[in-house]
């Protein structure tokens, strides 16, 4: 059974683009079949895997296909990734699907109608979220079975998961009951910092009772940085390194949650 899994965040740069491309190569190396999805007009996800940015069949086609009732092969947006995930990329064009959808019956439910179709020839589907909770958002999060949230151990992190997991109570109640939260996954973790240590507390405090939050965190490093500049994971950038094997337990502890 597919399960799909959204990465969201309002907050920008936690690594929810970092996260989606660790987290599904690492799905596709314990041999599942992965499909990414860039739900972003900034289309970071698309670039940080090598696409470009000019690509004509994106995530939007596919959902204005949806939308106009045009019978189309759902497959056509996909490319397929040397690190073995299938991606349907995004650009700034997608920027006009949230005015869009603002205007149709099941706005929340475009998403979910599209990922239908692809279901059955994929394991795992990661929805990469645009930082804010506009309709695409809600889309993704209307169309996931769990959100993974990741969370720099920053001092006002806190404040934007109140925002956060109220719009996720929201969609369970009107739209998606059975959405679970895989769980909080502290990024760009200064590991040695009291500071990122005292914040990473508060959440656990906080949050720890009710949702799940990875004992594992990613730290802050220089390679996974530069793995996104070069288009490739940090699986192909760095095998060995910490970004890798923090991500690798990641991978484990999503497939032990399904
Ligand atoms: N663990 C890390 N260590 C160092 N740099 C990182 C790490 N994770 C992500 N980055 C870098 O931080 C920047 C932001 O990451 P990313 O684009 O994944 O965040 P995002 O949440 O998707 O941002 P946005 O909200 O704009 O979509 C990128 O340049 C990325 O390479
Ligand atoms: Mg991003």
């Amino acid at each position: 059974m597919c399960r799909v899994i959204a990465i969201a965040n309002q907050k920008g740069g936690v690594a929810k683009t970092t996260t989606t491309i660790s987290l599904g190569v690492g799905l596709a190396q314990a041999g599942k079949r992965v499909l990414l999805i860039d739900a972003d007009p900034q289309g970071h996800l698309t670039m940080g895997l090598g696409f470009s940015k000019n690509l004509r069949v994106t995530l939007k086609s596919m959902m204005e296909n949806i939308i106009m009732g045009i019978e189309s092969d759902p497959r056509e947006a996909i490319l397929h990734h040397a690190e073995g995930v299938d991606v349907i990329p995004s650009n700034k064009l997608l920027s006009g699907m949230d005015m869009s959808l603002l205007t149709i019956e099941d706005r929340e439910k475009v998403l979910k109608e599209y990922l239908v179709l692809l279901e059955t020839e994929y394991d795992y589907i990661l929805i990469d979220c645009m930082p804010s909770l506009g309709m695409l958002t809600i889309n993704a999060l209307s169309a996931a079975d769990s959100v993974l949230i990741p969370v720099q151990p920053q001092f006002f992190a806190a404040d934007g998961l109140v925002e956060l997991l109220k719009v996720i109570s929201g969609i369970r109640k009107r739209f998606n009951p059975d959405l679970k939260i895989e769980g909080i996954l502290f990024t760009m973790d200064s590991c040695r910092y009291n500071n990122a240590k005292r914040n990473k507390q508060a959440i656990r405090d906080a949050y720890g009772n009710d949702i799940r939050i990875f004992d594992q965190s990613i730290p802050r490093t220089e390679a996974i940085a530069e793995a996104t500049s070069e288009g490739i994971s940090i699986f192909a950038y760095d095998k060995r390194g910490k970004g890798a094997s923090s991500y690798s337990v990641i991978v484990e502890e999503v497939l032990k949650n399904a």
